[in-house]
């Protein structure tokens, strides 16, 4: 199973980025995290540039998507939102209208902040968003609260308790993914 994981912000020493890099240590055997890592390279939304023709990394992303059985999002929070950039990149993934790659695809949101409530309310925006571009979208959420305190090795050092919400996450999207897959044999 492929797992594309996507960090919702663009800064090198990213938090997100961390506690993508702890999920992808935690995915269930046979399972693999590949990141996408050119979410700076997309443009701006704009249906005439839609229209002309698709950009380089708007094709690179849905392809990934695409190619993907399951979808992992590690967002921060800007302003108790989905970073803009993020939320730009998926609106170019749901187009054009009703032929949204993330169709029918599992997807996860994890999130962490330096502040206390670890991007709660961007991710309950972002699985709305997911949601309505055709996600089979998971519902539990793990938000890590005081990042910078759990950086370790480039990585999130999480408590017990948050290892097993993020083992949990993973094992019910990686679960999904397999039917989705079954269910595309048997189609
Ligand atoms: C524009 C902006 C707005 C922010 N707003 C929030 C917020 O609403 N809630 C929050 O918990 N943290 C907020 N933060 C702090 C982020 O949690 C912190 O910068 C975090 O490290 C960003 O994630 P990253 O390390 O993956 O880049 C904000 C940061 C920025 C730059």
């Amino acid at each position: 199973m492929r797992v594309l994981g996507i960090s919702g912000s663009l800064r090198q020493g990213s938090l997100n980025s961390a506690l993508l890099r702890t999920a992808a240590e935690r995915l269930p055997a046979g399972a693999e995290l590949v990141e996408f890592e050119r979410l700076g390279d997309v443009l701006p939304y704009d249906e005439d540039v839609e229209l002309a023709g698709t950009p380089e990394a708007v094709g690179a992303l849905r392809k990934a998507v695409r190619g993907a059985d399951a979808v992992l999002i590690a967002t921060p929070e800007y302003n108790s939102s989905i970073p803009g950039q993020l939320k730009n990149a998926l609106d170019w993934v749901s187009r054009p209208a009703g032929k949204s790659a993330l169709n029918g695809k599992p997807a996860a949101v994890i999130g962490t902040s330096t502040g206390m409530f670890g991007a709660v309310w961007a991710q309950a925006e972002l699985r709305k968003v997911l949601g309505a571009m055709g996600g089979r979208v998971i519902e539990a959420e793990l938000a890590v609260g005081h990042a910078k305190e759990l950086l370790a090795d480039d990585r999130l050092e999480l408590s017990p308790r948050q290892y097993e919400q993020l083992e949990e996450i993973l094992a019910e999207l990686i679960s999904q993914a397999e039917i989705e897959a079954e269910l595309a044999v048997a189609a």
